[in-house]
């Protein structure tokens, strides 16, 4: 499958990842946010929010697990870290969560993954020795830099 690979060396190089990630997705798009506590994965939701028009402050998700945010393409931003099964998640809404009018964009999205559906976006954000981010997409049709 095509993938590219970046490394960003600050917040705001990920946030501009995550915009130009933001402006090939459309609406019914699944975003899977991979990577360990503090990688960077809320700031790239961000820049993908920035770019689907989302004006007000994306923030983590962590405690109220699910955030909307209304637009011409709506986003919903899950954090499922404190999910610790199917059970939990299917408690939550289940798949139904999953498939918006939007774009829906889920951090620690690797707990649900019997779950969701072949056609996604996959991000892997992995903290390298120096603190730089080295970021993996898969599935991105069409890629604008
Ligand atoms: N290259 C970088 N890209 C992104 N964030 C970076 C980078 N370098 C440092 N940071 C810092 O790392 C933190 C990333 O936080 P963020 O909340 O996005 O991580 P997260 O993966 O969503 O964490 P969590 O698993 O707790 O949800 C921020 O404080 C940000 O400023
Ligand atoms: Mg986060």
């Amino acid at each position: 499958m095509n993938h590219q690979v970046y490394t960003t060396s600050s917040e705001e190089e990920t946030l501009q990842i995550g915009t130009s990630i933001g402006s090939s997705l459309h609406p019914g798009s699944i975003v899977c946010l991979r990577g360990s506590l503090g990688s960077g994965k809320t700031v790239l939701a961000r820049g993908i929010a920035r770019a689907m028009g989302i004006t007000e402050p994306v923030t983590s998700p962590t405690f109220t697990l699910i955030q909307e945010y209304p637009g011409p393409c709506p986003i919903r931003h899950m954090d499922l870290y404190r999910i610790d099964s199917l059970e939990e998640f299917e408690h939550l809404g289940g798949e139904e969560l999953i498939f918006s009018d939007g774009v829906t964009l889920i951090e620690w999205g690797e707990k649900i993954a019997p779950l969701l559906p072949h056609i996604r976006t996959d991000v892997l954000l992995e903290i390298r020795d120096d603190g730089s981010r080295t970021i993996t997409v898969r599935g991105l049709p069409c890629m604008l830099s």
